[in-house]
Parts: C-alpha cells; sequence; structure tokens
C-alpha cells in the first residue's frame, strides 16, 4: 500500500513524500448518541482509515489532493480560513485554520489523502481525515499537542469549522483505538478503558446499507437540541450537567418535568442507552456474548423508537439478523439515517450469513448492501 501511494504521490507533485500517516475509521460497539450527553460509549478502531502522504513545499501554499475525489484546492497560506463549498477539503482546511489560529507559524505542505473507508457510511470518515491531519501537523511541525488535545482540536474543527455539532467519541476513537479492544469511554471525564473485544467464535460483520445519506447532518444537530431542552426541563428540580447524569430508575421518577412527548422519548433512550453500556461492559468481561448481543437488539429498537434515527434500510438488516441464528446481535452503529450497521455472526457462518442478508436486504430495499469482515485495529500513527 505505502509503495503504491509514494507513487501515487510522485506522479501528483513530481517528488517523494517525506513522511506518510494512517488513522483508522471506527464502529460503535454500543453506548449511540451518548457522547453529547456525557455518558458511556464502547467504539474500537477498525482497520480501514486514512492515509496521508505530506511534503513540505517552499512557495507558502497548502495543496490538498485526494485519490478518491476529483475536486481539490490548492490556497496559499493565509491568517486563517473558512469553510469553503462542499468539499472533502474543508476538514484539512479546517484543521489547518485551527493551528494558525493557535498561533503556530506553517508553512507551505503538499498533501495526498487517500481513504479506504466506504464514505458516508457512518464509519467515521470525517473524523479520520481530520485526527490525521492534526496527527502529521504536530508531527511535521512539533506543535506539542497531546494526543488528547489532537482529539480536542479536531472535534472542535468538526462543531465549529465544518458546523457539526457533534461529540467527541468518534475523534477518541480513531485516536486512542487499539487492536483487538474497544474504548469504555467516559465522554464527560474522558477516562477510558481498553478492554478485550473478545468475541470467541463470534466475529464483527459491518453491513453498509450503501444508502446515500440526506439531512444527515441538521436532523443530528437537531437531536443534540432536543437533548439540550429536556435537561433543562430536568434541570428544574435535578442537579444536572448531562442527561447520563441519572439513571433509568431516576428517569422515571422525574420524567413528568418534561412537558413535551417527543423530547421525553429522546430523553428516555440516552439514559436507558447509557445503563445498556454499562450492562454491556459486564457481559462482554464474562464472554456472555448471548447477552451482549441482545443489548444490541435493544440498542436498534430505541434508535428506531425513540430516538427515531434509523430508517427502512437499518432496520431490514436487524430484521433479517433477528432470523439468523448464527446472529448473536445487531443494531445501527454511528449517528444513524443510512450509514452501517453491526452484527456478532459465528465465524463459520460468514459466508453464508453475508450471501442471505444481502439476498434478503436488495430483495425488499432493491439495491445490494455491501457486507464486510471488520478488524480491530489501532489508532492514528506514523507509517515506517
Ligand atoms: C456521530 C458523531 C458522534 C456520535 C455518533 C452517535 O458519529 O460524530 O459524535 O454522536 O454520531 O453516537
Amino acid at each position: 500500500m505505502r509503495n503504491n501511494l509514494q507513487q501515487q504521490f510522485y506522479k501528483l507533485y513530481h517528488k517523494n513524500a517525506e513522511s506518510a500517516f494512517f488513522s483508522p475509521g471506527r464502529v460503535n460497539l454500543i453506548g449511540e448518541h451518548i457522547d453529547y450527553n456525557g455518558g458511556l460509549v464502547m467504539p474500537c478502531a477498525i482497520t480501514f482509515g486514512t492515509y496521508l502522504l505530506v511534503s513540505p513545499n517552499e512557495d507558502n501554499v497548502f495543496r490538498l489532493r485526494s485519490l478518491n475525489f476529483d475536486d481539490q484546492l490548492d490556497i496559499p497560506l493565509q491568517r486563517d480560513y473558512t469553510k469553503t463549498g462542499p468539499g472533502w477539503f474543508n476538514y484539512p482546511l479546517g484543521i489547518i485554520d485551527y493551528f494558525l489560529r493557535d498561533g503556530h507559524r506553517l508553512r507551505g505542505i503538499d498533501m495526498m489523502f487517500y481513504g479506504d473507508i466506504p464514505i458516508s457510511s457512518g464509519l467515521s470518515s470525517s473524523a479520520s481525515i481530520e485526527v490525521v491531519t492534526a496527527f502529521a501537523l504536530n508531527e511535521l511541525l512539533d506543535c506539542g499537542y497531546t494526543k488528547l488535545d489532537l482529539v480536542k482540536l479536531s472535534k472542535s474543527v468538526e462543531n465549529n469549522f465544518i458546523g457539526v455539532n457533534s461529540g467527541i467519541m468518534d475523534q477518541f476513537a480513531v485516536a486512542f483505538g487499539e487492536k483487538n479492544k474497544a474504548l469504555m469511554l467516559n465522554c464527560d471525564t474522558l477516562d477510558y478503558q481498553a478492554v478485550d473485544t473478545n468475541l470467541g467464535n463470534y466475529i464483527l460483520a459491518i453491513i453498509n446499507t450503501n444508502k446515500p445519506r440526506k439531512l444527515a447532518e441538521s436532523k443530528y444537530n437537531e437531536r443534540v437540541q432536543e437533548c439540550q431542552a429536556a435537561l433543562a426541563a430536568l434541570q428544574q428540580k435535578l442537579d444536572i450537567q448531562n442527561l447520563c447524569d441519572i439513571d433509568t430508575a431516576t428517569f422515571n421518577q422525574y420524567k413528568y418535568l418534561i412537558k413535551d412527548e417527543v423530547l421525553s422519548r429522546r430523553a428516555q433512550h440516552v439514559i436507558e442507552e447509557n445503563d445498556r453500556v454499562k450492562l454491556a461492559a459486564s457481559a462482554l468481561s464474562k464472554n456472555n456474548l448471548a447477552e451482549f448481543g441482545r443489548l444490541m437488539y435493544a440498542s436498534h429498537d430505541s434508535l428506531r423508537d425513540l430516538y427515531e434515527v434509523s430508517g427502512r434500510e437499518l432496520d431490514t438488516i436487524t430484521e433479517y439478523a433477528k432470523t439468523n441464528t448464527n446472529v448473536a446481535g445487531a443494531r445501527m452503529t454511528g449517528a444513524g439515517f443510512g450509514g452501517c450497521a453491526i452484527a456478532l455472526v459465528k465465524e463459520y457462518a460468514f459466508d453464508n450469513f453475508s450471501d442471505q442478508i444481502t439476498a434478503y436486504y436488495t430483495d425488499k430495499i432493491g439495491y445490494a448492501p455491501s457486507v464486510y469482515r471488520s478488524l480491530i485495529g489501532d489508532g492514528v500513527r506514523v507509517l515506517k
């Protein structure tokens, strides 16, 4: 891969890249729409990700090119930047802008990106490109940011430059991910533990709905606002900072404070899902994959009925999964509104699962999904 990318870099810039970096994508095992409510999530970095090859130039220009997209940006070094159009290059441009505004003296850099994360699939290609760019600039210019700084600044670019009010889970997972481990992350304190994902004779399958995602960003921001409104209602009587500061029993006692029925359902999902993550962590530590799978289905049902971020395509996947006795559990992963689902599938039955779900889904939806065997990999790094 590296050699091939070096050749591509040479073709683009007529010189060799000086260094190369990689940042993965992520899946979230459970704990969805929790991070911006200060609760527990359980993401893993995957082996798909974003490669970035770079070489500084003498002409004070940032050249942002990708092997995945035709559009590109060549932009002279300025004091700062703003988002320009819908192009992919806004992610690295936002990171460059952050470094500049934070007082770092930058010079021009030729950059070439290549990603093998399916685009718009909900596997965090955006966090991956943000973090790989931030990591590379930090290394090249010796800016002295810690990995946690890079996570926070990438999230800030997503929120303030790109305009999506996401939580910290994706950037954290792609930076701190470890091979064959899930991160039990407390999104309030940012304490985390890397726990073994010992799946026994199961493997993790990723099923991409291949549904073009529309309105995902505006619907996402709408959910964030709904949670804030529900929290404000509960704060009339409860001294809490986040929805996840209370458990289901306390919520049931105080939910009368939330007068709006839609807001109440949103909060119910968040608080019950946070409790489910605790149960899931305990099930995983006891290798009780049947229980873990049951919690995955419960998570999906709640995202469908209470949080309303699923859709016919994602529901069709879990609907099929429930009919297959070689599947322990399945659920949508990430923001929803299309994107991907994950399933725990008996390893020996994976090929059959893949064929069957493809046939079932194609029959119901009219086009095929993509099914991958997912490997849990390491976080952002320099490629030697
Ligand atoms: C997206 C966001 C994350 C998180 C998930 C839902 O991936 O970027 O911060 O909120 O959705 O769990």
